[in-house]
Order: C-alpha cells, then sequence, then structure tokens
C-alpha cells in the first residue's frame, strides 16, 4: 500500500495540473520536472493535486488520521464528495493516506517552541493547494500541546499570522465544554494575540458516553456552535462574523451503533449549517470508529461519513 501510494505521488507531479489526473495516464514523468518531483517525493505527498479544499463539498468532512489508523481505508472515500481532506496533527502529511485527498496541516513545537519542517513545508503544501491551517492542538491539555497562554500567541505569531491572508487560519483547537480550560483558555489566548487574525474558530467535543447518551450529545454540540462559542466570539473582535469548525468529535466510549445513530442525525445538521466551516470526526480511520473493531470493514459511522451504501 504504502509503495503503490510513493508511485502515484511520482505519477501525480506534474506543475500546474490541479484536477486528479485519469488513471491512464503515465505514471512517470522526466526533464523539468524532476525537481517538483523531488520535492514532492521529498515530503512525500500527493499534495500537488487536491481535488478540492475542505468545506468545498455537499459534506464539510476531513478524515483524521495518525499512525494507528488503517489508513488504506480512506480508499473507501476517495472521489467522495462528501470527504475531501486528511489531516494528522502534522505537517509532513506522510504517504499514507490516499494522495485523492487535500491536506490540512497542524502546527507543532518543541520545547524551544521551534519547529524544523513549519518553514520549508508549508510554501511547497501551499503551492500545492492546502487551503487551511490548524494551530496548537489543544494546547490547554497537558498530554497534548500543552502550552501557556503566552507560548501559544508566540507560536501563533511565529509560524500562522505570516500566513493570514494566503491560507485560512483556525484559532488554537480548545475543548468546548468538558474537562479542560476550553474556551476561558481562548479567551486568555486572543486578548494576549495582539495583532492577531484567524478565518475559524476551531473547536473540539469530546464526551464520555458514561456521561451523556447519543441525544445528549448531540444536543451538547449543537449547543456549542450555536449558543457558548457566538457568546465567546461577541467579546473580542478578533473572533466576530468568523465561522466555526470542528477540529475534532467523538462521543468516546459509544457502542459502533450508537456513533452511527451519532452521525445520521448529526452530520445533516452540520452540513446544512452556515456557520458550520467544515469538521473532522475524530473516530475516523480508527479501529472501532470508522472501521469495525476486527478492521474488517467499516463501521455505521465509517458508511453515514460517506452516505456509503450499508
Ligand atoms: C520559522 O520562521 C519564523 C518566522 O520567520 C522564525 O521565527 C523561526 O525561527 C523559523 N524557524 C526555523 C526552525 O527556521
Ligand atoms: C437520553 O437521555 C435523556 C435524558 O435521560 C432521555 O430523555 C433520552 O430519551 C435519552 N435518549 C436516548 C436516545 O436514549
Amino acid at each position: 500500500m504504502h509503495f503503490l501510494n510513493f508511485v502515484l505521488t511520482l505519477g501525480l507531479a506534474f506543475p500546474g495540473v490541479q484536477s486528479i489526473p485519469a488513471p491512464s495516464k503515465p505514471l512517470y514523468e522526466v526533464g523539468s520536472t524532476s525537481k517538483t518531483l523531488h520535492v514532492a517525493r521529498a515530503l512525500p505527498s500527493g499534495d500537488l493535486y487536491p481535488p478540492q479544499p475542505p468545506g468545498a463539498g455537499p459534506g464539510k468532512r476531513g478524515l483524521l488520521y495518525n499512525s494507528d489508523s488503517n489508513v488504506e481505508w480512506s480508499d473507501y472515500y476517495v472521489e467522495n464528495s462528501y470527504v475531501t481532506y486528511g489531516t494528522n496533527g502534522d505537517v509532513i502529511r506522510g504517504d499514507e493516506i490516499n494522495t485523492w485527498f487535500s491536506y490540512v496541516p497542524t502546527i507543532t513545537v518543541d520545547a524551544k517552541l521551534e519547529n524544523g519542517d513549519w518553514n520549508h513545508t508549508v510554501p511547497i503544501l501551499i503551492e500545492g493547494g492546502t487551503k487551511a491551517m490548524f494551530a496548537s492542538n489543544e494546547p490547554d491539555n497537558p498530554s497534548q500541546a500543552n502550552l501557556t497562554p503566552s507560548q501559544c500567541v508566540t507560536v501563533y505569531k511565529k509560524f500562522m499570522q505570516p500566513y493570514y491572508g494566503t491560507v485560512q487560519l483556525g484559532t488554537p483547537a480548545v475543548n468546548c465544554g468538558g474537562g479542560q480550560a476550553g474556551l476561558t483558555y481562548l479567551e486568555d489566548f486572543v486578548q494576549l494575540c495582539t495583532g492577531c487574525a484567524y478565518n475559524f474558530v476551531n473547536l473540539h467535543y469530546f464526551v464520555d458516553r458514561s456521561q451523556v447518551n447519543v441525544t445528549q450529545y448531540i444536543q451538547g454540540l449543537k449547543d456549542c456552535v450555536g449558543l457558548s462559542v457566538p457568546a465567546v466570539q461577541a467579546k473580542h473582535e478578533p473572533l466576530v462574523g468568523l465561522p466555526i469548525v470542528i477540529g475534532e468529535f467523538w462521543l468516546t466510549g459509544a457502542s459502533e451503533d450508537e456513533a452511527g445513530d451519532l452521525m445520521d442525525e448529526l452530520l445533516p445538521w452540520l452540513d446544512s449549517n452556515a456557520n458550520v466551516l467544515f469538521y473532522q470526526a475524530f473516530g475516523g480511520l480508527l479501529e472501532g470508529g470508522f472501521v469495525n473493531a476486527a478492521g474488517t470493514g467499516l463501521t455505521p459511522a465509517g458508511k453515514a461519513y460517506g452516505k456509503l451504501a450499508t
């Protein structure tokens, strides 16, 4: 699988081509394109040929993936108008997810608040069609980005703000409600980040099944999008009027059937809500999420996500 994607990446690297090449195109092109090929191979990625930006289809869905994911299952969503992009909490796409998907990078930093890949990789991603970028992932959470608001501001100003006006930039992602500081952290960050600008508010929404059922989870997410976040936005000028991205959401501990019910009800609401720009379920490509526990097929949630036949 990895080797196949590697070959496809080389084959798709024709400068200026923005649509998906037909399968009959030759896999290799030599000569003047070799420099571009080298860059694409170095990533490695299919970033030069994203089909469409996040949120462009009738669904506004992305696939979250990481090293635990069954990335080959992304093949089920290729050319699916509901699912258009992938994201992995990194700036290096990797060659695992199908090259058909466009890509949204995320800034991560080391203890010195640096990232040795970001500055030279982001321009390549943008040239290849990346349309949006995620700021620090749950900086208020010790097990995630774990940054003070002041550190988070340093990171935003250094790595994100220079791209304002070029691609769509999200606020640092916080959980809307739940255990961490969440929206309070977001308010502290926005007040400290003088001169910073954003294109969307990035929210996460995780609740455990032991605390709420499917109906209550959905209502909680609707309240977050419709009430809590707009109330925070109204208090901070840089956030006024921005759409919302649900960067991660999942009812943790839900059964496969419950997660399917959740998707059936929630996804049409998210798609029809003009204030929701795009979103990605956390369970995507993880066993027990979109792929069943045995790793042999899509779950009801996985099917609902791509409106695939059951
Ligand atoms: C990346 O660019 C930013 C902004 O110019 C700079 O502050 C930072 O030190 C650079 N990082 C590296 C690793 O080059
Ligand atoms: C969820 O819990 C609420 C409150 O107890 C209840 O009214 C509702 O019927 C439950 N929904 C489901 C799908 O079980």
